[in-house]
């Protein structure tokens, strides 16, 4: 086996033998092109432990790779969090804030233009065919996946809403067809078995290639019926494969010490009038952290499976794996019941753990970085730093020696930590005013900042001192008074999306104009602004969000036309042949109805 990889290996070398020479083994491969498998979970949490009860996870890429433990989200919701990693950039100035219209969602993500020049473009710019299977973002859906399909994919094979959210009904758009179901399959089985069909046609090709793979789990459950009442739609804990469901029966969420404590630990906004939690909402906590785990074996066989098909390939060793999610999540710590979307440890520091040519092996490691930072990061691994337009604000983060030396770094920046935010040192001795004006200050820069000045803050701050590069340099008492006078962060309302107006100065980056906030202004646009190349696509994006104005019932029949599966669902992974015979269409009604889904509450109540 051994042999087989170090032959493909230089069968590869050899092509561009010029670049590699001179490298050791590592770097060498490190040098051309490597293939790249992104493993990206949605809602698994780095602070509950969830990676200790993914075997293949720690075997493979925890102990063959580093874990980078201070990786966060840029926004810790969905929608957001994604757009930020496509396009390199902090949410701010996507522009994607929220999961739906006028604020988020794929037809946000079009309005603004951002598909046009994003991840997959670049990749493909740097010779790489891309493959994406699962769920690339909200409100992708069974009237949207052509207006327009995403561009840069060799092959994608797209989960569509409303049935991302339920995990027996296994509802893709491949390549912007019409949506099929698969029958009695498990979602995540589904892309495990189309993952493995992917990877065995690589079998004896050599242009790189860059396989993404976005499984739900371990994402709540959403269903509607009658039968969950007036609001007719109900959160649940994930469901897991049938084969395991009867794990973990023991098993509880880590009782840290934010874990439901006696005191109150948070003490800003609605944090302190939070009640402690009682036994039973205790306990209804702990299955739905059991459902979670469970819900992540069938990723964590996936992840067996791709390693051992590129071991049969002869490519393990010249390919990047990089196992995330999109953001964190909390259950029951501080009192809070489950969710994310805040800004504790458990919703925005997220697993990472990456594996390849000259990555340290069975490393922990505490780089601070971003989903920002990701999309360099790997063009940087792909030889392909020219295609990354000057506008991405992330940096690349050093995972090898090669990329330790890229002249466009993460930010420097590192911090210490109190882990379970149990102490609130703000108005304490402890945060000297010297200390909050320095962080307010750098907040003020982030807060609006772009490209260069999302990396080094501190230039922007002092343009012509160079001895300022961290807070620590910064804290020097010689800029006292600078720092003292400068204006202060403030906000005039608590929002739950980003609005550039509603954030008071100082700006140190120019304002950028709030975009087509509400559907009025869009059919303004379409209206007044036909020239403006925004308005491009609102004529098919309007005619997307038609509504015939339904009943519930109607919603409800509508989306049972897709059957709820008779068994019990996912007693093994499918082969390619057997997922080829589950597939359905979709009924033509359903298609053709033109539902709101946003109406009906599907992503308000889930914080998808
Ligand atoms: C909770 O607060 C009370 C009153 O302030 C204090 O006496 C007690 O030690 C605190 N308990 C913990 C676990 O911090
Ligand atoms: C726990 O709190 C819930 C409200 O969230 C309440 O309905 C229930 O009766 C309480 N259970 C106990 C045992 O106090
Ligand atoms: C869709 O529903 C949302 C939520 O009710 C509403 O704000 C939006 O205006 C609707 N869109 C259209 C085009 O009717």
């Amino acid at each position: 086996m051994l042999f087989k990889a170090i032959f493909a290996t230089l069968a590869v070398v050899s092509t561009v033998a010029a670049v590699a020479a001179g490298g050791t083994g590592d770097s060498a491969t490190e040098r051309v092109k490597p293939n790249i498998v992104f493993i990206f979970t949605d809602d698994q949490d780095a602070r509950m432990d969830s990676l200790s009860f993914m075997p293949n996870v720690q075997k493979h890429l925890v102990e063959q790779g580093t874990l980078y433990r201070n990786h966060y989200a840029t926004a810790a919701l969905c929608c957001p969090s994604r757009v930020s990693l496509l396009r390199g950039q902090c949410p701010h100035n996507t522009k994607v804030t929220g999961l739906i219209l006028p604020h988020g969602g794929y037809n946000k993500f079009n309005l603004e233009r951002l598909g046009e020049d994003y991840l997959p473009l670049w990749m493909k710019k740097a010779g790489y065919s891309n493959y994406f299977i699962g769920k690339m973002m909200n409100d992708y859906n069974i009237i949207n996946y052509n207006k327009p399909t995403p561009a840069g994919f060799d092959y994608q094979d797209q989960l569509v809403d409303p049935y991302t959210y339920v995990y027996n009904n296994a509802v893709f758009s491949r390549n912007g067809q019409p949506p099929v179901y698969y029958k009695n399959t498990y979602q995540t089985d589904a892309i495990h078995a189309k993952a493995l069909a992917t990877l065995r046609c690589q079998r004896g090709k050599d242009k790189p290639f860059f396989l993404w793979l976005a499984p739900t789990a371990p994402h709540s459950q959403s269903k509607m019926g009658p039968q969950y009442g007036l609001s007719f739609l109900k959160s649940e804990p994930p469901v897991p494969a049938s084969r395991h469901a009867h794990l973990f029966k023991n098993v509880k969420i880590p009782r840290t010490p934010n874990f439901n404590p006696a005191n109150r630990t948070k003490t800003a906004s609605y944090w302190k009038l939070m009640d402690r939690l009682n036994e039973t909402e205790v306990a209804y906590l702990d299955e739905a952290y059991r459902q979670r785990l469970r819900a992540l074996q069938a990723v964590d066989e996936m992840v067996g499976s791709v390693i051992e098909e590129l071991e049969i390939q002869g490519k393990l060793d010249s390919t990047y794996i990089v196992f995330s999610t999109d953001n964190g999540y909390h259950l029951g710590q501080h009192r809070a019941y489950s969710g994310k979307t805040t800004d504790i440890e458990e919703d925005i520091n997220i697993p990472l753990v990456v594996r390849g040519p000259g990555v340290a092996k069975d490393h922990v490691s505490d780089i601070v970085s971003a989903h920002h930072d990701l999309a360099p990061t790997f063009l940087a691994l792909a030889g392909g730093d020219d295609y990354v337009p000057d506008w991405v604000d992330g940096g690349v983060i050093p995972w090898t020696d090669r990329l330790r030396s890229h002249p466009k770094p993460v930010s420097k920046e590192s911090f210490a930590e109190d882990p379970y935010e149990l102490y609130n040192i703000y108005g304490s001795s402890e945060a000297t005013t010297e200390l909050i004006d320095r962080l307010d200050a750098l907040l003020s820069v982030l807060k609006t900042c772009h490209d260069r000045t999302c990396r080094d803050p501190w230039r922007l701050l002092h343009p012509s001192n160079n001895d300022v590069q961290t807070l620590a340099d910064a804290l020097d008492e010689k800029y006292d008074v600078f720092y003292r006078r400068m204006p202060k962060v403030s906000y005039k309302e608590c929002l739950s999306f980003y609005l550039p107006l509603n954030e008071d100065p100082p700006y140190f980056e120019q304002q950028t104009t709030a975009s087509l906030p509400s559907s009025r202004s869009l059919q303004q646009c379409s209206i007044f602004k036909p020239d403006d190349t925004k308005c491009k696509l609102l004529p098919q994006i309007i005619e997307s969000l038609e509504d015939q104005s339904m009943s519930n019932e109607e919603v409800q029949r509508l989306i049972s036309l897709v059957p709820q599966p008779s068994q019990s669902v996912g007693h093994h992974v499918p082969s390619e042949v057997e997922l080829k015979e589950r597939e359905n269409p979709l009924p033509k009604e359903l298609l053709e109805a033109k539902v709101n889904w946003s109406k009906y509450g599907f992503y308000g109540l889930f914080g998808n």
